[in-house]
């Protein structure tokens, strides 16, 4: 069959109009936030029921088409970057919040379903959708499945598996599975959601996904506080989590504060100049609550782990603050950063740390270094930002050369070469400083089963063979 008749099949499957092949659409679908590699889907399909998805990715099979699963597209891994003729199916119309159950505090979503569409609507209830990031605008709870995604308030609320109670998947064979059934309790073998769960869509695609609810935080509050050294951010750390219930603990550093102040939009949060600044965040729900935070900010100061530093007293205060931190991303976009999203246990973060520092000063001398993260989760970002004048290839031809001893240094702790942005296609030649090659080969085994023809987003996770 030629490509076209392949093509005239595909949009017998779908609603008229919702197979896309021009040039505008291509570029846009094509791509995530990395810009490593060129879009070049051959299509984009945008079904609009479980059924549609089954048929098209039946009809994939039948013509070894290789499918590639399209949420908000903010992913900086390529995990949802189709570069080589792949077709893109986007769940952009499978948006609807479909069921709220309030007993069970439960909400079932279609996968197309925007992260902040799901906080709007558990705060309608009363209730609290705890997964957040700076991208919630536009990701997709699909995305955030296929990825595990984490954010800013995971120290508190832990990772999107958390919060799955069930999903309904269509496999790579087409078949739809109904897995956990949304069931608090269930043991009755393999937790085959729980595999879906960070899979980056290569078993095969979420249809529907139960998500849980919590209880809506009681007068969060925030600090943003100076420190003096790297050293001196972890002993904060465990300060306050000895005496508050954190429901945050991020840092950057004095570049990333600088970056984000400069768009001219966010209040500097004090004039003492500091080298790293950590965020904190926890329920004010009583006075007590409010003295013991400060009573720990007086203590941090004596120690000399302090500079200076403010806390929240409204809700727009509270916001002004979390922009410092949330608005880095995008912020450094601009630079074309190389990314790195490395973990290791907290315990071990201030050893990885200088060992980190040691090789990024040693071998980025002439490059920018920007540091931020959630470093109470263990979990830091490191982005190199590209010189205007460098040619992008080149940049990232260089980076990658440092990455190899960062992620040897990642090894030797027994840490994560992705904490939370996923392997895609840009961690998939490193994948093997986390995993060891037993582990890997059990992995691919798992996909072969799922996915016998290899048509399910090809090339992540695992280097082409
Ligand atoms: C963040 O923590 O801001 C996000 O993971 C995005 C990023 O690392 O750039
Ligand atoms: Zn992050």
């Amino acid at each position: 069959m030629t490509h076209t008749a392949v093509l005239d099949e595909l949009m017998t499957l779908v609603d008229p109009g919702k197979v896309l092949t021009d040039a505008a659409s291509l570029e846009a679908y094509g791509k995530d936030w990395t810009k490593h590699f060129p879009p070049a889907p051959l299509a984009i399909v945008f079904p609009k029921s479980t059924e549609q998805v089954q048929a098209v990715v039946r009809w994939a099979n039948a013509h070894g088409v290789a499918l590639v699963p399209s949420g908000g597209r903010t992913g900086l891994s390529a995990g949802a970057v189709a570069a080589n003729g792949e077709v893109v199916v986007s769940f952009d119309y499978l948006n609807r919040i479909l069921d709220f159950n309030a007993s069970d505090r439960t909400v079932a979503c279609q996968p197309g379903v925007v992260t902040r569409q799901l906080q709007q609507f558990a705060e309608e209830q009363g209730l609290y959708y705890p997964v957040d990031f700076a991208s919630s605008g536009s990701s997709q709870i699909g995305g955030n499945i296929g990825t595990n995604a984490g954010g800013i308030k995971v120290i508190r609320y832990g990772m999107t598996r958390n919060w799955v109670a069930g999903l309904k998947v269509v496999t790579g064979k087409g078949d739809l599975l109904e897995l956990n059934k949304d069931l608090i309790k269930n043991a009755t073998g393999y937790d085959l959601r729980q595999l879906f769960i960070g899979a980056e869509g290569t078993l095969g695609f979420v249809v529907e996904a139960t998500m849980r609810l919590d209880r809506a935080p009681r007068n969060l509050t925030a600090m943003v506080l100076g420190t003096p050294d790297f050293d001196s951010i972890m002993p904060v750390l465990h300060a306050f989590q000895g005496k508050l219930d954190l429901t945050a603990f991020e840092f950057f550093s004095d570049k990333a504060l600088a970056k984000v102040v400069g768009r001219g939009d966010v209040p500097a949060p004090f004039d003492t100049p500091c080298p790293f600044y950590a965020l904190l965040e926890f329920e004010a729900s009583s006075e007590e609550v409010a003295s013991d935070a400060l009573a720990t900010f007086e203590h941090c100061v004596e120690q000399g782990w302090v500079l200076d530093g403010v806390m929240s007293q409204s809700e727009t205060q509270l916001q002004n603050l979390w922009k410092l931190r949330e608005y880095i991303s995008e912020t450094i976009s601009h630079w074309t950063p190389y990314k790195n999203d490395i973990s290791v246990t907290v315990s071990k973060v201030p050893a990885f740390l200088r060992d980190i520092d040691e090789i990024v000063a040693r071998h980025y001398p002439d490059f920018e270094v920007v540091w931020y993260g959630h470093i109470g989760d263990g979990n830091l970002h490191l982005n190199i930002l590209k010189p205007e004048q460098m040619e992008k290839d080149l940049f990232f031809a260089t980076c990658a050369k440092v990455n190899k001893w960062v992620f040897e240094i990642v090894e030797r702790y027994n840490g994560s070469i992705s904490a939370e942005h996923g392997v895609g296609m840009t961690k998939r030649d490193y994948l093997a400083y986390s995993r060891s090659p037993a582990e890997i080969a059990y992995m691919k085994a798992i996909k072969q089963v799922f996915d016998p023809n290899g048509i399910m987003n090809p090339g992540k996770i695992f280097a082409p063979e």
